[in-house]
C-alpha cells in the first residue's frame, strides 16, 4: 500500500459525444475525509461510480485499498461501502429490515446479523424507529439508515454521495458528527458535496471538480489563499492613528467613517509580519486588526464560472 486509501490516475468517462470526466487525478491518504466539490453536473457522482466500481471508466487508472479497479473488482468491492445520492432504503419494509437484508447480502450469519443491525440502529438513533416502515421515517432518519446499511459490512472506505442533501440544520450537523466519527475509527471517506460550508467542516482535503476537470485541489485553508478578497483590516480610535496609518499605507482601501483600513491579503504570515513592520516603524498601533479570508463560497465561484456556458436559462 502507498498509505493512500484511493488513488485515481487520469479517469475519462464520455457518454456519446458528451464529455463528463476529462483525466481526473484523486489521492486520498487513508483514515482521512476527502471533498468532491462541484455544481450540478459537474461528474462527482459518475466519478464516485467508477471509483466504487459501478460502472467502469473509459480510461485512466485507479486503485480503492490497494486494489486495482480494473483487474480486481471484487477485491474492492469487498473494502468499499457506498452510500448513492438517491436513497437505497426500500420504504415498504422497517428500518430493521433493511438492515438484515444488507447483512445477507454480506453473508453474515443470523446472529451476527441480528447483532450488527441491533448496534447500528442503536448508535444512529434509530432503535425507537427499528420496528416501523421506512416510507414513515423523515429524510434525516432515511439518511441516517442509508449509511447504517452501508457500514453493516464494516467497509475501510466510504462513499458518500451528498450525504446531508435535503437535511435541516441539525440532521446535518448529526451527519458531520457521524462521519468524523467513522474517520476517527480509522475509516477513509470520499464524499461529494455541493456545500461549500460542509467540505471546509469535515474534509482533509477538497478537489472542485469543474467541467470533467479537477479545477483546483488542497486543503480548505489552500483553497481559499488561491482567489482574492483576502484582506487585513486594521481599525482606530484615534483620528490621527487613522490618518498617520492611511498615508503610511498607501495601498489600503479607506473607510473614514470606522477609522479603518483594509488591506489586500493572502493572509499568509509573511505579508502579516510585513504589514506589522511598517506599522511598527512608524509607530501606529491599530486598536483593532484582523485578517480576513476568502471563504470557499468565493472560491467556487471563482473556479467554476463558466463564460462558455452560461447557466441554463428557462424558455
Ligand atoms: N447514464 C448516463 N447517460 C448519459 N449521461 C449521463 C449519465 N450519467 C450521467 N450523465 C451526465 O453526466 C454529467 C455528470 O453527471 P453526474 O451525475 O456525475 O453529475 P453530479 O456532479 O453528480 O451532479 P449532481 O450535483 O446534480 O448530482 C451530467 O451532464 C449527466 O447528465
Ligand atoms: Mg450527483
Amino acid at each position: 500500500m502507498t498509505g493512500l486509501a484511493i488513488a485515481a490516475h487520469q479517469l475519462r468517462k464520455s457518454y456519446g459525444d458528451k464529455t463528463v470526466l476529462d483525466g481526473v487525478d484523486i489521492a486520498v491518504p487513508e483514515g482521512t475525509i476527502f471533498a468532491l466539490l462541484g455544481p450540478n453536473g459537474a461528474g462527482k457522482t459518475t466519478a464516485v461510480k467508477i471509483l466504487s466500481t459501478l460502472i467502469t471508466a473509459d480510461g485512466g487508472t485507479a486503485q480503492v485499498g490497494g486494489h486495482d479497479l480494473a483487474t480486481a473488482p471484487q477485491a474492492v468491492r469487498a473494502t468499499i461501502g457506498v452510500t448513492g445520492q438517491f436513497s437505497a432504503v426500500d420504504g415498504l419494509i422497517t428500518g430493521e429490515e433493511n438492515m438484515l437484508l444488507m447483512a445477507d447480502l454480506h453473508h453474515l450469519s443470523r446472529n451476527e446479523g441480528r447483532q450488527i443491525t441491533a448496534e447500528l440502529l442503536e448508535r444512529f438513533d434509530l432503535a425507537d424507529a427499528a420496528r416501523k416502515p421506512a416510507s414513515t421515517y423523515s429524510g434525516g432518519m432515511k439518511r441516517r439508515l442509508d449509511i447504517a446499511m452501508t457500514l453493516v459490512g464494516s467497509p475501510r472506505i466510504i462513499f458518500l454521495d451528498e450525504p446531508t442533501t435535503g437535511l435541516d440544520p441539525r440532521s446535518r450537523h448529526t451527519m458531520w458528527q457521524i462521519i468524523r466519527e467513522l474517520v476517527t475509527g480509522g475509516v477513509t471517506v470520499l464524499l461529494t458535496t455541493q456545500y461549500l460550508e460542509e467540505a471546509d467542516e469535515l474534509a482533509d482535503r477538497i478537489a472542485v471538480l469543474n467541467n470533467g476537470k479537477i479545477a483546483a485541489h488542497g486543503t480548505p485553508d489552500e483553497l481559499k489563499r488561491l482567489v482574492p478578497g483576502g484582506h487585513i483590516r486594521l481599525r482606530f480610535t484615534d483620528p490621527t492613528a487613522y490618518r498617520t496609518a492611511a498615508s503610511t499605507l498607501p495601498g489600503a482601501a479607506h473607510d473614514d467613517e470606522a477609522l479603518a483600513l483594509r488591506i489586500p491579503s493572502d493572509g499568509s504570515q509573511r505579508q502579516l509580519r510585513s504589514l506589522l513592520d511598517r506599522l511598527d516603524t512608524a509607530g501606529i498601533e491599530a486598536d483593532e486588526l484582523t485578517v480576513h479570508t476568502p471563504d470557499l463560497d468565493d472560491v467556487f465561484f471563482a473556479l467554476t464560472a463558466d463564460l462558455d456556458h452560461p447557466k441554463e436559462t428557462v424558455r
